[in-house]
């Protein structure tokens, strides 16, 4: 185990750099000679992306270095404190390759923030400019390019055989209580909880699920993105689709079958990382790195609030049992509740002094319980009894290190409430009288993502090596084990020979 990592954006950029490392680059950074060097080449399949991997982040436009900004091809085009780096038809006499080619302080990148560009980079780029440095047709000079990325975006193929294990950072029970579907490399995975057989893959444009919900009509939401690049909240039909074999296993294509991938509720230009469902089934609320707050009115699919509350990341949502209440958790070491009919904020809970990453609100909307990095669960007055408001009630419990993540199953006779940890557990508490109820142990890395069956009966665990285990609630006894990676063979342990 890794006592360094975290849930923060360090940790996502180096999950990325990992994902990268594992599974190959994604299909944008991959995005070099798509026509080979034969066809003519193209601006925003061949030159931007290469632009944005390398020069975007000194180049935007907040930095601007150099004056020059190339978030557009018009600016680009504009120059900084120099001309136009680009002379169409002659990149000899362009500034621009100029400074990717020079051997001398002044080289693009800079010597000191990474490697020059590799040459089949560079002669792609003289390529384009000797064939007259034009924009494909179709795109406004002035057109963002991360945007016009970002829509050109294809997710990689999904692999038969994972070679490493998936981070798994979510994963829900179906209405059914039968299965686990669990978010993978752009896909979701569905595992029958009782055998731990992966029974459909679901392929998505998503990298990473980072949070579920299903909705009454057993409809599937999902939040996720890929770090650092796009975000988004997809609503999917998992039981349609005409499936295909993908590495022996029915897969269903949730990208492009409209049937699987049924409604995009949202796009955005960095992970969403928590979705929520009012109790009565018709609100729907998401939040996530750009900080705001959405909430749909399902039946319409109208959005009816878009919420700026938090000044950091918003990790966590829940619903208040009243459906008008929304709780939040945040990177900005609060945990907050939201009135959705006052539009204000009602309360904010301070005490993590740390990245709060999970809440929840009791059945009867009396109390808050919330988790994070200062590894303890906490519960607080989330009503205005003896103007105790946000007020701490009691420290509930403890994991010894971040607690990720928190559901709740609000049974009114039975209500638990299962968090998991860096610890490599999951516990089960009595939300309302706080109390400790069960550790569920056998994990052997960071739990990431955790789940209550619908009847409360079964809860799930997923871990950073990619392991899902599901216990009884009753006993505690363990009922599966799987790894959510399809196809991955763990490596022989290869034992030291025997010193003689
Ligand atoms: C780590 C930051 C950084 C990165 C990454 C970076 N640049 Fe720069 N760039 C600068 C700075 C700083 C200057 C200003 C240098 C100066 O004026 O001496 C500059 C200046 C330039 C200029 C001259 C602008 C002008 O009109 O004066 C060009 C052209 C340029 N960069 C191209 C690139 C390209 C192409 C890439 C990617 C391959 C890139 N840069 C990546 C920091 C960066």
């Amino acid at each position: 185990m890794n006592g360094s990592r975290c849930y923060c954006i360090l940790c996502a950029l180096v999950g990325l750099a990992l994902v990268i490392l594992l599974f190959g680059m994604p299909a944008v950074v991959q995005a070099q000679p798509s026509k080979g060097p034969q066809g003519p080449v193209s601006f925003i399949k061949d030159i931007a992306p290469i632009l944005k991997e390398n020069c975007f982040a000194c180049h935007d436009a907040k930095k601007k270095k150099g004056k020059l900004e190339m978030m557009t091809y018009e600016n680009l085009r504009k120059g900084g404190t120099k001309d136009d780096p680009i002379t169409p038809g002659k990149s000899k006499e362009s500034i621009l390759i100029d400074m990717v080619t020079s051997t001398g302080p002044g080289r693009m990148p800079p010597r000191d923030t990474g490697d020059p560009l590799p040459k089949e980079q560079v002669a792609l780029i003289a390529k384009w400019i000797d064939e007259g440095a034009k924009l494909d047709a179709g795109i406004d000079a002035k057109a963002d390019l991360l945007r016009e990325l970002r829509i050109r975006f294809q997710p990689p193929p999904l692999l038969p055989a994972y070679k490493y294990p998936v981070n798994v950072n979510a994963l829900v029970f179906t209405p059914d209580n039968k299965k686990v579907v669990v978010g993978g490399y752009h896909e979701l995975t569905v595992w029958d909880a009782g055998s731990g057989k992966l029974e459909k893959r679901v392929a998505t444009r998503a990298e990473r699920a980072y949070s579920m919900v299903f909705l009454p009509d057993g409809k599937l939401v999902v939040a996720g993105g890929r770090p650092g690049q796009e975000g988004d909240v997809r609503i999917y039909n998992i039981n349609a689709g005409k499936p295909g074999m993908v590495g022996g296993v029915p897969t269903i294509d949730g990208v492009n079958d409209k049937t699987v991938f049924l409604q995009e509720l949202v796009q955005t230009e960095d992970a969403v990382l928590a979705v929520a469902l009012s109790p009565d089934g018709k609100k729907l609320a998401s939040a996530g790195t750009d900080r705001l707050l959405r909430v749909w009115d399902l039946p319409t699919g109208k959005i009816e609030h878009t919420i700026e509350n938090h000044a950091d990341w918003v990790f966590g949502l829940a619903f208040a049992p009243d459906g008008k209440h929304l709780a939040t958790a945040s990177r900005d070491k609060t945990a907050k509740v939201w009135d959705l009919t006052a539009k204000e904020s009602m309360l904010t809970f301070p005490d993590h002094q740390n990245s709060v990453y999970s809440v929840a609100i009791t059945g009867d909307g009396k109390l808050g319980l919330s988790c994070g990095e200062d590894s303890q669960v906490r519960q607080w007055q989330a009503t205005d009894a003896n103007k105790q408001i946000g007020k701490q009630t009691k420290v509930v419990g403890s994991h010894g290190k971040a607690v990720f993540r928190m559901v709740q199953h609000n049974d009114p006779k039975n209500p638990i409430v299962a968090t998991s940890g860096a610890d490599g557990t999951v516990k089960l508490w009595n939300p309302v009288a706080g109390t400790a109820l069960k550790t569920l142990s056998g994990h052997s890395d960071w739990v990431y993502a955790v789940a209550i069956s619908p009847d409360g009966q079964l809860v799930a665990g997923g871990a950073w090596n990619g392991e899902v285990r599901v216990w009884k609630v009753a006993d505690g006894k363990e009922a599966t084990v799987f790894n959510a990676s399809p196809g991955y063979v763990a490596p022989a342990v290869v034992k030291a020979p025997e010193k003689k």
